[in-house]
């Protein structure tokens, strides 16, 4: 799996905060991926980087080399803070709007996966939106699986949203 082309790849660190808050805050006001309306602060960014950090999870970038410029993110936290859930992480995507459809997702998204394989986790979610039928897509792509779905839910503007959930369990893993 090679970094595509004009691109490279870092773990994002506190300067990158303000172009991560680009990509969420586009993503709140102008779609039904995340379920809230009031945007994301630099603050609020920094307690989610360092938690994610302290918790042993990944926060990785993907940038434009020409521009160093941020393009896309992923990261992954607990999906539910029990012990019995610590091999099961719960992940998130994002990128520029323009920047979507080219297939820099799915190379993060693969990266991603390797990571977390790597770090001893035994399951990843995805936890998308049922208007986000092009999401869905993508993760099953890449071999997820639905295995959850949670009628009317969410609501956001207006709207009774359902919740998917998609499922990838590492076929090679074993307890350490
Ligand atoms: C979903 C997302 C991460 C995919 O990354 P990407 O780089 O656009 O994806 P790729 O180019 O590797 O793959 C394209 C596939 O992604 C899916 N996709 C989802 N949202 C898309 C978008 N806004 N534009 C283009 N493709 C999108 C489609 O299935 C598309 O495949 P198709 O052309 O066969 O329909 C990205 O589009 C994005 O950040 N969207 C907004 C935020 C979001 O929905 N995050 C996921 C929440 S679970």
């Amino acid at each position: 799996m090679n970094v595509p082309e004009g691109y490279y790849v870092k773990d994002i660190v506190e300067d990158d905060l303000p172009q991560i808050l680009e990509i969420v805050n586009y993503i709140i006001r102008n779609t039904t991926s995340i379920w809230r309306s009031t945007e994301d602060t630099l603050e609020g960014r920094k307690a989610w980087l360092q938690t994610t950090k302290a918790g042993g999870y990944p926060a990785i970038g993907l940038f434009e080399a020409s521009s160093n410029r941020l393009v896309g993110f992923v990261s992954s936290g607990p999906f539910d803070s029990s012990e019995g859930y610590k091999f099961t992480t719960e992940c998130a995507i994002g990128f520029r709007h323009d920047y979507t459809g080219k297939g820099l997702g799915r190379f993060l998204l693969q990266h991603l996966l390797q990571v977390l394989r790597d770090s001893g986790f035994a399951v990843v979610i995805a936890a998308i939106s049922g208007t986000n039928q092009g999401s869905s897509r993508f993760f099953a792509r890449e071999g997820f699986s639905k295995t959850g779905f949670l009628p009317g839910i969410g609501f956001k503007n207006g709207q009774r949203l359902d919740l998917e959930l998609w499922q990838m369990n590492f076929a090679d893993w074993a307890p350490k």
